[in-house]
């Protein structure tokens, strides 16, 4: 039986969806840690987004505003994905922080620039960490249809990623 990082990561309804419980509950795992990841990151965007002081404060602002509400939809598109694997979505912050592969900072307020190269470098900790997690899903969990929504995720993080080395980038 896979362990689960989860007490119970698994609901009680039998699905018949050609996965058996081990399975799901690799999916759901890894889904619940990306969760933990999505929610960390979506609150240091939003932190960023009340935080910021410079010259480029007003598009900074609408700027994070704007990634952290893709990041809002995305974490509730990877719980609701938990969910339909038959698992239970994490909802606790004490579950999050634990859980996450991201790092906080708190009492820290970064210049803007730094504040761009932290939310990139985590949004590239999460690319790198999709990268395996879609081998896994297809190679380990034979689902294909994680491994694609997996994919998809990976692609969002891509297109954010690229918006903010785009703000750093100097031509
Ligand atoms: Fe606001």
């Amino acid at each position: 039986m896979a362990k689960s990082k989860n007490a119970a990561a698994l609901t009680p309804e039998k699905l018949n969806v050609g996965l058996d419980d081990d399975k799901r509950t690799g999916i759901v795992d890894t889904l619940n840690v990306l969760l933990a990841d999505e929610f960390l990151l979506y609150t240091k965007t939003r932190n960023y987004h009340w935080n910021v002081m410079g010259p480029r404060f007003h598009d900074l602002h609408l700027f994070f505003e704007k990634q952290y509400e893709q990041l809002d939809e995305l974490m509730d598109d990877v719980a609701e994905n938990a969910r339909q694997f038959g698992g239970f979505a994490s909802g606790t912050m004490a579950e999050y922080v634990e859980t996450s592969r991201l790092k906080e900072s708190p009492g820290k307020h970064p210049g803007e620039d730094e504040m761009i190269s932290d939310l990139l470098a985590d949004h590239e900790t999460i690319i790198r960490a999709l990268r395996k997690d879609i081998e896994k899903a297809g190679k380990k969990y034979d689902a294909a249809d994680a491994a694609d929504f997996l994919t998809r995720v990976l692609e969002e993080h891509n297109k954010m990623a690229w918006m903010l080395r785009a703000c750093l980038a100097r031509p």
